[in-house]
């Protein structure tokens, strides 16, 4: 998600790739690398993966040399993405020339993008596994093993994996992310994301609670609940229904206040948010209870109401800033970041500068920003042109960089002096004598040890004394 986006205070989280390691590799039949691209959604995916590969006798490794499985599981959202990987695929193509007997597998959004036409774009894939066909991988392998391409792209209308007890890959012991739903209904139109990822589907409340409960008696401390737009959250308990009584749903605002009773310690965060399906009730939700983090992704896209049209955002300008102001009065405290698109079809100068005025507005804490990239088949492929120039795009972003980089810094001035509750993720990156932690807010602070004992997964409270634009830098006080 980085491409001239400026990623601010996000230390545990830099880099768009990772090589896990699970498990003892000395007991399993095979070793797998896996390598993953793109949004929170595929890095949980491939703890999916590695838990059905697992099963299979794989074990993980964080030596590539030494795999004889090479995933990557790819991202399609912006050119830019889909470039890295194949780029990716050309170390790959070298060291397969050493190593024959080395299988490579694409997985995630590219590989159901393209289907079979990637096995004759780059002909060293042995394997094409989309997201909804994680479950048919280890028979995939066994054909591409008899030197057969191996494809599943198949799309599902009910597969969340709610079964599947992810493996916690290069994780922290801290905070983990649980997919509550997966796929998109909605039809933004510069967005590739419903044609990659399927029909929005949600995965089963009960198994969702009994993950993070899972997951915090194994002293885990933070849960932050993953899909492309987690307000539409909507299970229908069909057991309910096979009993005769009338159907009980669960909405969003319900998922998270069961999530927040698992304990006063175990912090809930999510992301996505819509903004046009974030209810007063989830913010009311979030108020009611201190360990849901008063934190709010809410993606703008953009400032101007015909430019949102045109996306198919399905809100106004008016209507965001609003949306943005009902959080603000129900949590005052409540941090908001934002995604924007710079240049997408047919923007003018003073609709961009609308964008602007709306970030000032908002006061976003952070953003992730970038400019517009045509993605095939997507709506606004068909029916726009994508005529705003590269040169005029890029210095668009630019000028929406700079002011997030300012609203950030200003954002973390206003802390300067104030405590805050912090739980310890680890070391700080820079210094062993530092720890780093997150507020509720999800800003990074950073501060000394010192003589008291603490440790990853404690809260502890933090003053906050100066700060940079990424980082609030501070020292333990006691309550
Ligand atoms: N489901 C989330 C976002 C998914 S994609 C939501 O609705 O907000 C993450 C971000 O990538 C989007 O919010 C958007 O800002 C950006 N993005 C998506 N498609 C893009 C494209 N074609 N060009 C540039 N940015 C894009
Ligand atoms: Fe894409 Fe829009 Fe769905 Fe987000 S809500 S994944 S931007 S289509
Ligand atoms: Fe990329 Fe697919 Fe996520 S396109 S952003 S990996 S849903």
């Amino acid at each position: 998600m980085l491409e001239l986006a400026a990623k601010v205070h996000d230390e545990s989280r830099q880099g768009e790739a990772y090589a896990p390691f699970a498990g003892d590799p000395t007991v399993y039949r095979k070793k797998f690398y896996i390598e993953s691209y793109g949004c929170q959604m595929n890095f949980s995916d491939s703890e999916i993966v590695a838990s059905i590969l697992n099963g299979e006798g794989f074990g993980a490794t964080r030596n590539l040399e030494e795999a004889d499985l090479v995933f990557l599981n790819t991202c399609s959202i912006r050119e830019k993405a889909e470039q890295t990987v194949r780029k990716r695929l050309t170390d790959f193509r070298k060291m397969k020339e050493n190593k024959p007997g080395m299988l490579i597998g694409v997985l995630g959004c590219m590989a159901e993008r393209l289907k079979a036409k990637f096995l004759e774009e780059e002909k060293l894939v042995d394997m094409v596994v989309g997201p909804d066909a994680y479950r048919s991988l280890p028979g995939l392998i066994e054909e591409a093993e008899t030197g057969q391409k191996a494809v599943n792209v198949l799309l599902s209308r009910d597969e969340t994996y709610a079964d599947i007890s992810p493996v916690r890959l290069d994780s922290n012991g801290v905070t983990a992310f649980v997919s509550i739903m997966r796929g998109c209904n909605n039809m933004c139109s510069f967005c590739v994301v419903p044609f990659t990822r399927g029909r929005e589907r949600s995965r089963d409340a009960h198994s969702i609670v009994h993950e993070a409960a899972d997951l915090f008696n194994r002293g885990f401390k933070e849960v932050t609940l993953l899909g492309q737009n987690v307000d539409s959250y909507y299970w229908v308990d069909e057991a309910t229904q096979q009993q005769g009584e009338t159907a009980r749903a669960v909405t969003f605002a319900e998922l998270l206040e069961k999530v927040a009773l698992i304990s006063p310690d175990l912090r809930v965060r999510f992301s996505t948010s819509h903004p046009k399906d974030i209810t007063e009730e989830v913010l009311l939700t979030m108020a009611k209870y201190e360990n849901i983090c008063k934190y709010i992704h809410l993606p703008i896209q953009s400032g101007n109401t015909r430019v949102l049209q045109l996306m198919n955002r399905t809100y106004t300008r008016e209507w965001y800033l609003a949306k943005v102001d009902q959080i603000k009065r129900i949590m005052p405290d409540c941090g908001i970041s934002s995604d924007i698109i710079a240049g997408f079809c047919t923007e003018t100068e003073e609709e961009h500068r609308e964008t602007i005025s709306a970030m000032e507005h908002s006061r976003y804490d952070m953003s992730y920003m970038f400019f517009y990239s045509e993605r095939p088949g997507t709506l606004a492929a068909r029916r726009y042109k994508d005529d705003v120039p590269e040169d005029v795009k890029k210095r668009r972003l630019q000028e929406i960089v700079e002011v997030q980089n300012r609203l950030s810094l200003e954002s973390n001035q206003r802390d300067i002096g104030r405590s805050f509750k912090v739980l310890i993720e680890g070391e700080s990156k820079r210094s062993n004598d530092d720890w780093m932690g997150r507020n509720s807010q999800n800003k990074v602070i950073v501060f000394p040890k010192g003589a008291a004992e603490h440790k990853k997964g404690d809260y502890v409270w933090v003053k906050v004394n100066s700060c940079t634009q990424a980082t609030l830098l501070g020292e333990m006080v006691t309550a």
